[in-house]
């Protein structure tokens, strides 16, 4: 049984990710799942606190960790998965920049990382947005698509998440044996 930590971004895919969650708890990890604010429109707590048994942690002070919601969501883990990673996340990350739950939680992680990007294809081929994804992959981050096809601003084009199954095969490569 592996601790996988799932941080969750704010888009469309975040659904994808319940799908994702659900598979891991039943192959028997213990999961755990950070969400930004932005991830709170798209998917709701009560999904992911159902699918893990524990409520989804969504701040930096989230008085059930006396030690910060970072440190303890990182202590131990065994792998970080940040699906959807938003531009935004991947500009922090590659910055080092601690401004929120998930971008203290990836500097305070030691295991392997995994992101799955998603947005829409001019944010994914803005230089800016491929520096900070050289970046994270120079940094030995791990990535999973994103893949090309429909997206949820109803056009063809590349930023769309990687499908769960895709993201499933990944997380199994990057857990310990
Ligand atoms: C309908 C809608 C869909 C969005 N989808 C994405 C997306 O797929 N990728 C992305 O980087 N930003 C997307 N955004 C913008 C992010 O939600 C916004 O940049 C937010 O600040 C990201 O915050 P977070 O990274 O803390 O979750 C979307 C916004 C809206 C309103």
């Amino acid at each position: 049984m592996a601790k996988i930590v799932v941080g969750i971004g704010g888009g469309i895919a975040a659904y994808k990710v319940a799908t994702v969650v659900s598979k891991l708890v039943q192959a028997n990890h213990d999961l755990h799942i950070a969400m930004t604010h932005g991830a709170e429109h798209f998917v709701g707590h009560s999904t992911f606190t159902a699918l893990c048994n524990r409520p989804p942690v969504c701040s930096t002070y989230d008085p059930r960790f006396p030690l910060g919601a970072h440190i303890e969501l990182a202590d131990g883990a065994d792998l970080l998965v940040i699906a959807p990673a938003t531009a935004r996340i991947l500009a922090s990350c590659a910055g080092g920049s601690a401004d929120d739950l998930l971008a203290t939680l990836y500097l305070s992680c030691k295991c392997p990382v995994l992101l799955a990007p998603a947005m829409s294809s001019p944010m994914w081929d803005k230089p800016a947005v491929q520096r900070n994804a050289k970046q994270l992959r120079a940094d030995g981050v791990h990535f999973v698509g994103p893949e090309s096809g429909w997206l949820s601003c109803r056009k063809m084009g590349t930023g769309r998440m990687s499908e769960p199954e895709a993201l499933l095969a990944e997380v199994q490569t990057l857990l310990p044996s």
